[in-house]
């Protein structure tokens, strides 16, 4: 059990050793067999510079630019660098902020306070937009209108057109969408926004610094950066194809006045007066000099080099998933994600059986008219690893096929059936966890979970995560106040 506080300090190596011993029990970040998560380049030697990039700048406090004028020359080196591969021109602003909720909230925040005369702004995304939305509008009490995307998985611009009122502060594009990996027609798509002078932001926390170098090497993918005119803002997360650790991404807005909202002051109390461009006001310097450093490091040839490697990977990946039946390609493959459905088999106990073979997938649940898939964000690293995914996902669909799908008990299944979001207590999660095995030993055969989840209404998916990581989120027994 770890203990934060012990009585008295304990030496430095043994508290590494610890670590070190936690670390054993998560998924692996390095080798490229997790295609979720983590972004791997595996380039010798990054993963060095960057911690020590961090450590230098770590006890720099974000907070105050002129105290620390090293932080904000990296930030501005950072969005120089974004909006140089984003279509950015001289007028091209921005921040850095901690990831790409992050960003996506500050995005929505600034749409909305640029209409302080609006009671009740709202906000246009398709369907497919990342969840982010959903927060950033239910942190502002902005209202979401989510329009359906069309047969092709893509944001429908005719729809978005219609959704659009009185009210909308800002529509939104992906590129690409987290779930399916496919690019919005952005021209479209900001055109229709444009035309009725409301903002448009594109989600490219994803795939905002692959895209770029995935359309030099001649993907044929439409525009979808700040050359696009009608765009007013972009995200692009350092922490994903930019390979920097986690804690970085960039807002970047076409110019100053559009950035101007986004910001936060405030003078009326006795302390400091304060200015924030981002959430956090206290803030390391650390993943911002490691991003630095790792820009620096890999360079522009370098990132070309591993968005080919990207590709190579999405090709065999999804060569494989088109070749081996029982599953089929559920959207192309046209950026860094295969994404696939079930063709006869159980998805969910697809993922189990990929879990054993030590590569691990990431299950999405049915949503309306979509049929469960599995995720797979691809990076570089799955290049070496691709054509020995390519075989054991063969050898694992068919020990699927095998099992068959999970059978829950008919009882749990009609009380999840039965149940209201209201009811979900945290007695009722504790017995349902232990009733499916979760018991914090390990979670390595999730199937039943992801079963009962799928077959959830997402409010009722909702209470349950929720009381599921209430759960999880509690101190251990003996390792809290002394005595206890
Ligand atoms: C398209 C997209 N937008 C936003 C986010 C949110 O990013 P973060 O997890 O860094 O907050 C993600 C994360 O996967 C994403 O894929």
């Amino acid at each position: 059990m770890f203990e934060a506080l012990p009585a008295k300090g304990v030496p430095g190596e043994q508290i590494l050793a610890e670590l070190r011993a936690l670390r054993e029990h998560d998924l692996p970040t390095h080798g490229g067999r997790l295609f979720a998560y983590v972004y791997d380049p595996a380039l010798d030697g990054l993963d060095d510079l960057a911690h020590a990039a961090h450590a230098i700048s770590a006890s720099v406090n974000g907070l105050d630019p002129t105290a620390f004028p090293s932080l904000l020359a990296m930030e501005n080196a950072l969005v120089a660098a974004a909006a140089g591969l984003l279509g950015g021109g001289p007028e091209t602003v921005g921040s850095v902020t901690g990831g790409g909720t992050e960003s996506l909230i500050l995005a929505v925040k600034a749409a909305r306070d640029s209409r302080p005369d609006l009671p009740a702004p709202r906000i246009v995304v398709p369907s497919t937009a990342h969840a982010a939305f959903a927060k950033a509008a239910h942190y502002l009490r902005v209202a979401l209108d989510v329009v359906p995307v069309g047969a092709d998985l893509r944001a429908d611009p005719a729809a978005t057109a219609h959704a659009i009122g009185a009210d909308t502060v800002l529509v939104v594009g992906s590129a690409p969408s987290y779930a399916h990996g496919v690019v919005d027609p952005i021209p479209q798509l900001s055109a229709v926004a444009a035309e009725r002078g409301v903002r448009c932001h594109v989600d490219a926390c994803f795939g905002g610094w692959i895209l770029p170098y995935l359309r030099r090497l001649g993907a044929g993918l439409p525009a979808f950066d700040l050359a696009v005119p009608g765009v007013t803002s972009i995200s692009v997360d350092l922490h994903k194809y930019a390979y920097a650790p986690k804690g970085v991404s960039v807002l970047l807005h076409r110019d100053e006045a559009l950035r101007r909202p986004q910001y936060f002051a405030y003078a009326d109390w006795p302390g400091y007066p304060m200015v924030n461009s981002v959430i956090s006001s206290t803030r390391s310097g650390g993943p911002i000099a490691a991003a630095a450093a790792t820009l620096r490091s890999i360079g522009d040839a370098g990132y070309l080099r591993l968005a080919e490697q990207t590709r190579e990977a999405v090709v065999t990946l999804a060569g494989a998933v088109s070749a081996i039946e029982g599953v089929r390609l559920f959207a192309p493959p046209e950026t860094s994600v295969v994404c696939l459905a079930s063709d006869g088999v159980d998805l969910f106990v697809l993922a189990d059986e990929l879990a054993a073979r030590g590569w691990h997938t990431q299950p999405q649940m049915a949503y309306g008219d979509l049929p469960a898939t599995i995720h797979l964000t691809v990076t570089a690293a799955v290049q070496p690893t691709a054509g020995a995914f390519a075989a054991d996902l063969a050898d694992a669909v068919a020990a699927a096929r095998q099992r068959g799908p999970v059978q829950l008990p008919a009882e749990l299944l009609g009380a999840a059936a039965a149940l209201t979001p209201q009811q979900v207590t945290p007695d009722l999660v504790a017995g349902l966890a232990a009733g499916l095995g979760l018991d914090g030993a390990g979670f390595d055969r999730m199937a039943a979970v992801n079963t009962l989840l799928d077959a959830a209404p997402p409010a009722l998916r909702e209470a349950l995560l929720t009381g599921f990581l209430s759960m999880l989120q509690r101190p251990a027994p003996g390792t809290g106040p002394a005595g206890e």
